[in-house]
């Protein structure tokens, strides 16, 4: 893990986590795109669980933001009941306004007495500093069987000067992220004892490079990687 800096020519207001999704939370939902992860959900998905099936998965969101992954779930015939879990009062507010889920939780890894079926982190690990206590967090939260789907934007996109850049009231402002290596995140997924089931990636897509001034020359490029994990083995103590 390494802290991302901005190319130097950028000047930029920086912001931590909390600060940045406070302003980012006003338009995030009419922002955010799901060219990063769309695909590598729904791909995993498929995997995963036969849509419109009556099985109830129970849905551990960690970093949930405003609840746009679950509902995305529900929105593609899944049966999910969820926790949502993410250090911005403000994204939370929102999420609770759309009363997808159940429960949600505003602090870092909080210790919950349940186990669920499916846990999430979508576009949240590029802010944590430890990847290591996340997985740590999330293998001790599944169940036997369980699974972890993790997609963030590729490595690549920090090698090449793009991170949390977020237009807020015609500037950007910058989110402070930390760049995982695709290495750091298997080592990491290993020492909890899981299997990567699969592990997918998503390219900029030359439409969408054509009307973007932030990724014109980047047709093509590794955007979005997910990571589909199991937990096949109940961790000693838990
Ligand atoms: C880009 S948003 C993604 C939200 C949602 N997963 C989605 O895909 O729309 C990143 C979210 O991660 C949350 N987050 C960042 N670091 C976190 C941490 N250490 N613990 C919990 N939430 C965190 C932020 O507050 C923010 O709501």
């Amino acid at each position: 893990m390494f802290k991302f800096v901005p190319p130097a020519q950028i000047e930029i207001d920086v912001y931590d986590v909390i600060t940045g999704y406070r302003q980012w939370s006003r338009s995030y939902d009419d922002t955010v795109t799901d060219v990063v992860d769309g695909a590598i959900l729904s791909k995993f998905i498929s995997f995963l669980a036969p849509r419109q099936s009556s099985i109830e998965y129970r849905v551990l969101d960690y970093g949930c933001g405003t609840g746009r992954n679950v509902a995305w779930l529900k929105s593609n015939g899944l049966n999910v009941s969820a926790v949502g879990v993410d250090l911005s009062k403000e994204m939370l507010a929102i999420a609770n306004k759309k009363g997808l889920c159940d429960h949600l939780i505003n602090q870092e890894f909080p210790v919950l007495e349940e186990r669920f079926d499916l846990a999430l982190c979508i576009l949240a690990s590029c802010h944590m500093k430890s990847l290591q206590e996340l997985y740590d967090f999330i293998s001790s939260h599944l169940k036997p069987n369980g699974h972890f789907v993790l997609i963030d934007m590729h490595p690549h996109m920090f090698y090449v000067g793009k991170g949390t850049f977020v237009p807020i009231d015609g500037r950007k402002i910058y989110i402070e992220n930390y760049v995982h290596n695709i290495s750091d995140q298997i080592e990491c997924g290993i020492n909890m004892g899981m299997d990567l089931k699969y592990l997918q990636e998503s390219f900029v897509p030359d439409t969408w490079a054509a009307k973007s001034i932030d990724h014109g020359d980047l047709s093509g490029h590794p955007l979005g990687i997910g990571y589909l994990w199991t937990s096949n083995s109940p961790r000693k103590g838990k």
